[in-house]
């Protein structure tokens, strides 16, 4: 079977068992603060298990893509290294959310494998949780004794809590679970030792495939185990191990997943793959990382310098330079993976195609300029390197490689031992620590178990309030490393919670008289969370819960003003415009989309005027709150890439303008009041981003614009034609300079004279050192070179106030630099110090600014000293 044909065999399994397929949610988690990346299957379905939100279907199956990089689940730094690692990969799952429970999942499971996937039973082992004392929990007998009835009990093994108790986190549902495990060594090696004994150890032959997970429990954070309200299934299947093992390969690189694309890297550097372990290494691992690369930035995440931006740049800098140290690649090349990608995963996600020019741009730019980093960490290295006595290369430094230059550390042993040197790890090690515990203890966030006064769910009735009397369902406290605040979850509100690029409401709580300023609102795995900075004296009481209506007001027109900007891009610019991050403020808005090159002032320009024309139509709000996802599309509306959309959608329409989207909204277009583009920008390749206002602060603006225009025809003595005025302002000031600049020269001309009479010398240099009277800085460079010309040896220093800074020239005949070893670069840094600045030049001709004008004849005094 091909791999494609191996994943919708397993989804047609779990159809026909009455399980609702659900596509894949984007990889780059955006409502849940403890995770980056959606690490597992079930991470979309976390608020079924805590039953925040209703369950629609009761049985699902789906392929998730996943991303693990660090923490529980991962090291980036062993993918590639072993052939079974991954930083993306696909997760094969079934889910019950309180329906079917161990019975089933053990029997379709194993029936799956051995039936329809056609594994040898024999080669399959099971593990079983063996319990855990201090959880108060004891052996799995149910799982072990479903089991009985498929694999003989030798081969039910006995696992312990780190490897048979999955947790999805520090915090979260989580319960005992099954794992099956497959042994693919030959027959010999099987003789020689039982699978039995090489089962969770890391064995890159017998492997795990498949995880059955039967939560019914959600760990708090004081590490207590609470029973769920349901017992549920959870299970996930790596589909690159299910790949290899069905097509009978000893790699997850070997299936048809890693194949086309390592093929491609073949061809594109002209190394071969399984020849050589340090290049086989290599090539896993550009072809592991461009699949994540690719699939977070389909899934709107770019490349960034903070946050899961930034692992994404890791990664792909990780790729790059394995390709620059051991594939001999030093142009960009990673992006012409993409293609394959596009047509090996392109049906089953359709995402990669749609975005592959985007991708293509992004990681070609990433990598030209990483290579152009580390170009310069090499000359950084060598110069450090010719400084050193002894064969030891600091750690500090090696860190700094390491941290501005992003080379890793094996990069940096690599260059030391050609040059016969070692680095000092434990000095790097040290370094490297410091740095990690820094951002450690800046992003920690420690959340209290939630204290629960009213049991139900919170509900949102914000699009037609903004003040609720209402009472507090729970709340809990937060701390980070220097801030604390209290979550509130009420039930109802009216407060917005952050999303789809619109900040959170502010406003207030007041319990009686009391009143808590509400400083965000945020949304947690369907929750809606009010932050406060302290609790109220009494958390019980009735509590009215109150928007600030100004500042909701102010984001709704900067909302409705986003979509209409969007539809005018479209328009203007065409359809390949996509939305790549949006935010809005009560004070602004801001868009990134996908486009190419600069939008030009005409392109501008006619932007504007649509949206300001749509303002002017005043197209009344038509909002659907429970459209059919196919329906609305079909209508026009526009999805994002990188939105998880359920079957009922919200769908926001002014006048043409048809988006799905959560968001506030002004109840007419003729409420934004105006929209004003204040700047277009570049804030990634393919990706372009611009700012506009709305609404009082559009107001705010034009009338500081007007303010400015009267000021500037008030100084002007109120001109017919204030615009000619000007021009001839500029005209005669321009006309002022040039006569000035003739008369310096004609000046100089006569201090040219003085000045070659005053040349002293002193031991074989003709030497003068003099301040002018000149102010142009091109006269004075003249006057220097014509005394070049004219004075043989010569070494002058002239000093002059321009515009009432200090300003130093030094010039030297190129023979005398040489002979007396005098550099004009060199010695104007020193008489700069006298001026309190700076500069530089070449040996012969060098100029400095300052900002003290008494230095000058110090600095002077000071050449002397060169002679
Ligand atoms: N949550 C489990 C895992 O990730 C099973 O899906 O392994």
């Amino acid at each position: 079977m091909t791999a494609r044909e191996i994943r919708q065999e397993f989804l047609n399994y779990f159809k026909d068992k009455g399980h609702e397929f659900i596509s894949s949610a984007p990889i780059v988690v955006k409502d849940d603060p403890t995770l980056m990346f959606i690490n597992a299957g079930m991470n979309q379905f976390k608020d079924l298990f805590l039953r925040n939100t209703a369950v629609k279907h009761a049985r699902v199956c789906n392929s998730q893509k996943c991303l693990r990089v660090s923490g529980k689940h991962n090291d980036l730094e062993e993918v590639g290294v072993d052939t079974y690692h991954h930083t993306l990969f696909e997760m094969l799952g079934n889910w019950s959310f309180g329906d079917y429970f161990k019975k089933d999942a053990i029997a379709w499971g194993w029936k799956f494998l051995t039936e329809v996937c056609h594994i040898n039973p024999e080669n399959l082992y099971v593990t079983v949780f063996e319990g855990a004392k201090e959880d108060g929990l004891t052996v799995d007998q149910e799982a072990y004794d479903f089991w009985k009835n498929h694999i003989p009990e030798e081969r039910i093994l006995m696992g312990s809590k780190a490897d048979n108790f999955w947790e999805m986190g520090k915090i979260g549902p989580c319960g005992p679970c099954s794992e099956i495990h497959v042994d693919i060594r030959s027959d010999d090696e099987k003789a020689k030792k039982s699978g039995a004994e090489l089962v969770n150890m890391d064995h890159p032959q017998v492997v795990e495939v498949w995880n059955l997970v039967f939560m019914e429990y959600n760990r708090l954070a004081n590490g207590d185990l609470e029973k769920l309200p349901a017992q549920h299934v959870d299970t996930g299947m790596g589909f690159e191990c299910l790949a290899m093992v069905v097509q009978g390969k000893q790699s997850n690189y070997d299936t048809d997943v890693f194949r086309p694309i390592i093929d491609q890297i073949v061809h594109l550097t002209g190394k071969q793959y399984g020849h050589n372990q340090e290049t086989d290494i290599a090539i896993r691992v550009v072809a592991d990382h461009v699949r994540a690369v690719g699939f977070a930035i389909a899934d709107g995440q770019m490349p960034s310098n903070t946050g899961a931006g930034y692992v994404i740049r890791r990664i792909l800098r990780r790729a790059i330079r394995y390709g620059y140290s051991k594939l001999g690649t030093n142009e960009a090349f990673i992006y012409q993976l993409v293609e394959v990608l596009a047509l090996e995963m392109g049906e089953f996600f359709p995402e990669i195609i749609a975005q592959k020019a985007l991708i293509q741009k992004v990681i070609r730019e990433e990598e030209n300029s990483f290579l152009n980093t580390l170009a310069k960490g090499i000359e950084r290295y060598k110069s450090h390197v010719n400084n050193i006595s002894g064969t030891v290369i600091d750690g500090n430094f090696a860190f700094e490689l390491f941290d501005t230059y992003g080379f890793p550390i094996d990069l940096s042993e690599l260059l030391a031992r050609e040059n016969k040197l070692t680095i000092d790890m434990d000095e790097f090690q040290s370094a490297l620590k410091k740095q990690k515990d820094r951002s450690r203890a800046a992003t920690a966030l420690d959340a209290g178990d939630w204290v629960i006064l009213k049991q139900g769910e919170g509900s949102f009735v914000g699009y037609d309030h903004l003040m609720r009397e209402t009472k507090v369902l729970r709340y809990r406290s937060i701390n980070s490393k220097d801030k604390s605040w209290i979550q509130i979850e009420l039930a109802e509100t009216p407060f917005y919670p952050e999303g789809g690029g619109q900040v959170g409401d502010v406003g207030a709580l007041y319990f009686d008289q009391e009143k808590l300023v509400v400083v965000d609102t945020k949304k947690e795995n369907g929750v809606i969370l009010h932050h406060v900075e302290k609790m109220p004296s009494d958390i019980t009481a009735p509590v009215k819960a109150e928007v600030h209506a100004t500042k909701r007001k102010a984001s709704a027109a900067n909302h409705t003003a986003t979509h209409l900007m969007h539809h005018a891009l479209r328009k203007v610019l065409g359809t390949h415009v996509e939305q790549k991050g949006s935010l809005v403020t009560p004070k602004s808005l801001r868009f990134d989309f996908s486009h190419f090159q600069k939008v030009t002032p005409e392109e501008l320009q006619k932007i504007s005027e649509i949206v300001n024309q749509e303002i002017l139509n005043n197209h009344p709000l038509q909002e659907d709150r429970n459209a059919n996802i196919e329906e609305a599309k079909a209508k026009g509306a526009m999805a994002l890439f990188g939105e998880k959309y359920g079957d009922r959608v919200r769908v926001i329409q002014f006048g043409e303008s048809v988006e799905l989207c959560g968001g506030i909204h002004v109840s007419s277009s003729a409420q934004v009041g105006a929209f004003i583009l204040t700047s277009e920008a570049a804030v990634a390749s393919g990706v372009r981003r611009i700012e506009a206002i709305t609404y009082e602060k559009a107001q705010g603006f034009i009338k500081n614009e007007f303010q400015l225009l009267a000021d500037l025809r008030l100084l002007l003595k109120n001109p017919k034609d204030l615009n000619k005025q000007i021009q001839g302002l500029l005209n005669d000031n321009n006309s002022l300079n040039k006569e000035l600049e003739k008369l310096q020269q004609e000046k100089s001309q006569d201090i040219k004279a003085v000045l070659l009479k005053e040349v002293e010398h002193i031991s074989g240099v003709n030497f003068l050192a003099k301040k002018l009277d000149l102010s142009a800085a091109d006269a004075i460079k003249d006057l220097a070179f014509q005394m070049k010309a004219e004075v043989d040896d010569l070494f002058l220093v002239l000093g002059a106030e321009i515009k009432g800074k200090p300003n130093l020239t030094v010039v030297i005949s190129e023979n005398l630099s040489i002979e007396k070893n005098l550099n004009a670069g060199k010695i104007i840094r020193d008489l700069a110090k006298e001026i309190q600045g700076g500069g530089g030049g070449q040996a012969f001709y060098a100029t400095a600014g300052g900002s003290k004008v008494e230095g000058i004849e110090r600095a002077l005094e000071k050449a002397r000293g060169f002679v």
